[in-house]
């Protein structure tokens, strides 16, 4: 069957988009059958061999179970039931833009080619935002020569914290989708509370993570957006005391802090929907990525003859491989993704920009599954998949740490992508996104380790003086 639909679906890749308005009715109820077949069928780009083309795509088919609903949430059996005016209507809607802040980011150049390389051309515009259009049309020339033609790849220019609201709105107003995978990175200075930091310095964390963030959403519904993605980080889900989350805070500028509260702002802009009864509605999804690295995906460390496919045909439309990071094969090919609700706490561990990326595109086609959603994303060795430590404390061996296995039907453990259920994505709780004692605790740190610190340079003198005074006194006495 899937060879009928591959060729199908292989055809119709090939054809323009206005030659199917002329198609016959008999044509388009085949048409809508196959597409239900294939609607559950992501397919990869891997190899250029037509013989394995399938639904509208080249390469490796990677099937993504889903809860059998697209955007408008119906199911199979009632698409059978809508009249052909609505099948009609809805597939001509099927072509969506998006708007990617951050596109040129390592992440965020991710992105942008998985969304160009949708085998099936979802979106017919992408449109990137950046600080610096020239650099980032020279570090993706070859993607904008590819899609030049059809004006699919657009660039713009965008500083989420120079920019006013209305250039913003600007930036971002038409777009169905917008992906926002930006992130400031400053390492805190000695004296930023003396200089106010936060405050004045628009690199800094609040600017950028918060402020930025803010902004953004609020343009981003005001022009029409239905879904806003945020990449954050894994550590934001943690408990604000978490070691991780301290350390993070006092190195990088209470950077957990601030990304957290931009979360928060996403989550007010959303929830707005009901309270204004704003005929714009939009909706989020959250990711929340452990320590991120340029490893190639689960799917391409799987199998060495498809990361040699994957990245021989880097340059071509089918290849989503190489994005813009510099992908480094996974020394280790026994690695999963572990995907959970934000709210768990798994141990963070490297998970691949490639997967990540992966992993939002998947969250947009499937938007019901993932409306209002926080998911953390982890990589893990094979052995150790699905494990989180929870700290215990008994009389006869005091604190430590225990690794339990997660059994929350919540977490999925992918070492491929036919992995994935969409279906294990549970919307957030009112007090999951909750702001957290960041500041509390991130000062508290500070102080005991100058407290300790202080306590410890007070022992080294005295006992220097100690010394010093009992050569002196038995030098005297000598004397
Ligand atoms: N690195 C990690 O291990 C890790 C882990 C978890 C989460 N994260 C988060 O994941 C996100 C992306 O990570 P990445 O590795 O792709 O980072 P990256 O390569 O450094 O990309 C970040 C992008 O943010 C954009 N940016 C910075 N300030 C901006 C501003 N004021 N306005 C608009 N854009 C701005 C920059 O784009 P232009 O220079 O093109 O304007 C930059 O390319 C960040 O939010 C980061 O905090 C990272």
């Amino acid at each position: 069957m899937y060879s009928a639909i591959a060729s199908f679906a292989a055809a119709q890749q090939r054809a323009p988009q206005k030659q199917q308005h002329h198609r016959s009715h008999h044509r388009q109820e085949e048409q809508r059958r196959r597409r239900l077949c294939c609607r559950f069928l992501y397919f990869r780009s891997s190899t250029t061999s037509k013989s394995r083309r399938s639904c509208g795509g080249f390469g490796e088919e990677a099937h993504i179970a889903s809860r059998c609903d697209d955007d408008d949430g119906k199911t199979e059996s009632d698409e059978e039931e809508v009249s052909e005016e609505e099948r009609t209507t809805r597939n001509n809607n099927k072509k969506k833009s998006v708007c990617i802040v951050g596109g040129c980011g390592r992440i965020g150049s991710l992105i942008t080619r998985t969304v160009l390389n949708d085998p099936e051309r979802r979106y017919e515009r992408v449109h990137v935002l950046t600080r610096n259009v020239n650099k980032c049309i020279a570090q993706n020339d070859t993607m904008k020569e590819e899609n030049e033609e059809e004006g699919r790849l657009t660039f713009g220019e965008c500083d989420v914290t120079n920019f006013t609201a209305e250039q913003l709105l600007e930036s971002v107003k038409g777009y169905d989708e917008v992906v926002a995978c930006f992130g400031a990175q400053r390492i805190s200075k000695p004296f930023d509370w003396i200089t106010n930091a936060e405050n004045v310095d628009e690199r800094h964390p609040k600017s950028v993570n918060f402020w930025g963030v803010r902004k953004l959403a609020l343009a981003a519904k005001e022009g029409g957006c239905e879904r806003f993605v945020r990449v954050t980080g894994m550590s934001v889900g943690y408990s604000a005391f978490d070691f991780i989350a301290v350390l993070l805070n006092n190195v990088l500028s209470m950077t957990i802090k601030f990304q957290l509260l931009g979360e928060l702002a996403i989550r007010e802009a959303c929830v707005a929907n009901d309270e204004t009864k704003s005929s714009k509605r939009m909706s989020y999804t959250i990711v929340r990525p452990g320590n991120l690295t340029d490893w190639e995906g689960i799917d391409n460390n799987s199998d060495d003859e498809k990361n040699s496919g994957a990245s021989s045909s880097s340059s071509t439309k089918s290849s989503r491989s190489s994005g813009g990071a510099n992908n480094k094969k996974n020394n280790n090919n026994e690695r999963v993704v572990v995907l959970t609700h934000g709210a768990n706490h798994i141990d963070a561990s490297k998970v691949s920009r490639e997967d990540v990326a992966h992993i939002i595109f998947v969250a947009l086609q499937n938007r019901k599954a993932t409306e209002n959603v926080t998911i953390s994303i982890a990589g893990a060795n094979k052995a150790t998949a699905g494990m989180r430590s929870a700290f215990r404390w008994d009389p006869a061996r005091g604190a430590y740490w225990e690794t339990q296995a997660i059994d929350d039907a919540n977490v999925q453990i992918l070492s491929k992508w036919s992995d994935l259920d969409v279906r294990k994505f549970q919307p957030d709780e009112e007090n999951d996104l909750k702001e957290k004692a960041h500041q509390f605790w991130a000062w508290s740190f500070l102080l005991s380790a100058f407290g300790v610190a202080y306590l410890f340079l007070r022992a080294i003198f005295s006992l220097v003086r100690f010394f010093m005074l009992s050569l002196t006194s038995s030098t005297f006495a000598a004397v």
